[in-house]
């Protein structure tokens, strides 16, 4: 699908005219006498208001388009409205077999928020099943407002990478293991980025035994991501984003029941959202230094699997006691968090997991849980959220969740009995592997995938959440 600007309207198979639902006729003053009509007859007789969601097509005659349909954007108070109308037009185009499109969008409208509308809302899962699928091969934006070929490659390159993470998502735990994980890394990662791998070998070397004690119950090897990006200067430290990969969370020997198992695959979301915006970085080549760190991993029951009641070793030297094996995210994020703390001494970091179910309790589907050690930090993260229409909500982490964590027998406990706030628990465990570097933890637990319902910009599955946010950290 090749996505292109233009200011005024060449021959097209499909006219889709972007309507808000206040002042929806005024919106396009100079567009030709037969369509203002046509527009303005439509809100007359109410048959189209420009509301969320409308669409309706419209046959006004001597129009160089095939079809003419009317997008309504709502009221638009919520930015995101836009984005979710360009969704609503471009499976509109797919659904009518449209070739070549057309996007007639108002004069205060970013072109931005319609190319990455678009470019979501045509996502498919494609890998999956052997549907014949259809896909516009243009669109082009008609708008009166310019964008620099830069700025159209990199939301263009923003909203793919966005695709590839929701991708690597939705792909099945047998198509996506550890090992596969990271040669995708290697194959869809443009050579800008340094990528190196480690294994089980080399995990044990590095003394992460709270990593690998994860991965112990799998045939499938764990491996250790690391994803090097230098485009800022040489002494300054850099940014890392440092991700849960586990590609299958059956919960261990606290297995997980019927009905909490089956979108397990998804676990791994927080390693693909760093995969994608690495893809994002060699793409686009932004001014900063980056390191990603993935800690990819299944969790699983065998024989070899690791037990309640063990107790691991992690790289910083101390121990924890495995008190629920389905509390294994924050035992694969301690290890990476240290590793890049100590190896890269990075200025801040970003840790990105589906960590918790607590967090869906907490914040639904729509928000992601935000907590950290630092202010400063945390308020750049929530504004660039909030710049970008993605929602972030701060739960804490206070001297009772710290206390919480500590073990008896040992250093710590992955899960302590009766506290309840499994969000903050996993904060305040966290915390300690980041000695004093600031740094924000991004629990995706509801936001990542929705194997239940899907909306204008996303099928049921991979969101892709939180791309925008991590972009707009680092450009
Ligand atoms: N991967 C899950 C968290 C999760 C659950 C993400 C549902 C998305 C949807 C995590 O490893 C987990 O099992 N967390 C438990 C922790 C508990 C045992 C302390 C949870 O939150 O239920
Ligand atoms: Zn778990
Ligand atoms: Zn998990």
């Amino acid at each position: 699908m090749k996505i292109s600007m233009a200011s005024s309207l060449k021959k097209t198979d499909g006219l889709f005219i972007f309507l808000p639902e206040k002042n929806g006729k005024k919106a396009f003053q100079d567009l030709d006498e037969v369509l203002k009509k046509e527009i303005s007859d439509r809100f007359a007789a109410k048959d189209f208001e420009g509301k969320k969601g409308e669409i309706l097509q419209v046959f006004p005659t001597n129009v160089s388009a095939k079809k003419v349909l009317l997008v309504g954007m709502g009221k638009m108070k919520d930015l995101i409205d836009v984005r979710k109308a360009a969704g609503t037009a471009i499976r509109k185009a797919k659904k009518l077999k449209l070739d070549q499109v057309s996007f007639m969008i108002p004069d205060n409208i970013n072109p931005k928020r319609v190319i990455s509308g678009a470019i979501l809302g045509n996502y498919e899962f494609k890998l999956g099943d052997t549907k014949e699928r259809f896909t516009p091969t243009q669109i082009t934006i008609i708008s009166t407002q310019k964008l620099s070929e830069s700025e159209l490659a990199s939301e263009i390159a923003i909203s793919e990478s966005t695709n590839f993470t929701r991708d690597l998502i939705n792909l099945p735990p047998n198509l996506l293991t550890p090992k596969l994980l990271a040669d995708h890394a290697h194959k869809k990662i443009e050579k800008d980025v340094k990528i190196s791998v480690s294994g089980n070998k080399e995990i044990q070397k590095l003394g992460m035994g709270s990593l690998f004690g994860v991965g112990q119950g799998s045939h499938e090897e764990s491996q250790l991501i690391v994803l090097e990006y230098h485009g800022g200067k040489e002494s300054e430290k850099p940014l890392a984003l440092v991700g849960k990969g586990v590609c299958f969370d059956s919960g261990g020997y606290n297995l997980k029941p019927t009905n909490h198992i089956e979108d397990m695959k998804s676990d791994m979301s927080g390693a693909a959202t760093v995969l994608g915006i690495f893809q994002w970085i060699a793409k686009t080549k932004p001014k900063k230094n980056v390191i990603g760190v993935i800690g990819a991993v299944e969790n699983l029951v065998s024989g070899n699997a690791y037990k309640p009641g063990d107790i691991v070793t992690a790289m910083n030297g101390q121990t924890i006691e495995i008190t629920n094996t389905d509390a294994e995210g924050r035992l694969v994020l301690a290890d990476c968090l240290h590793y890049v703390t100590t190896k890269f001494k990075p200025a801040q970091i970003i840790d990105i997991a589906t960590l918790t179910g607590a967090c869906i309790a907490a914040l639904g589907y729509e928000i992601t849980g935000i907590m950290g050690n630092d202010k400063t930090l945390l308020d750049q993260v929530k504004k660039s959220a909030k710049s970008c229409d993605e929602q972030v909500w701060e739960l804490p982490i206070t001297d009772l969740f710290r206390e919480k964590v500590k073990g008896e027998n040992s250093d710590l406990l992955n899960w302590t009995a009766g506290v309840s706030a499994g969000s903050s628990m996993g904060g305040a465990f966290l915390e300690g592997f980041v000695k004093k570097t600031p740094w924000v933890h991004l629990d995706m637990g509801g936001t990542a995938f929705n194997g239940k319902a899907g909306n204008e910009l996303s099928p049921k599955g991979a969101t892709g959440a939180m791309m925008r946010t991590l972009k707009g950290m680092i450009e």
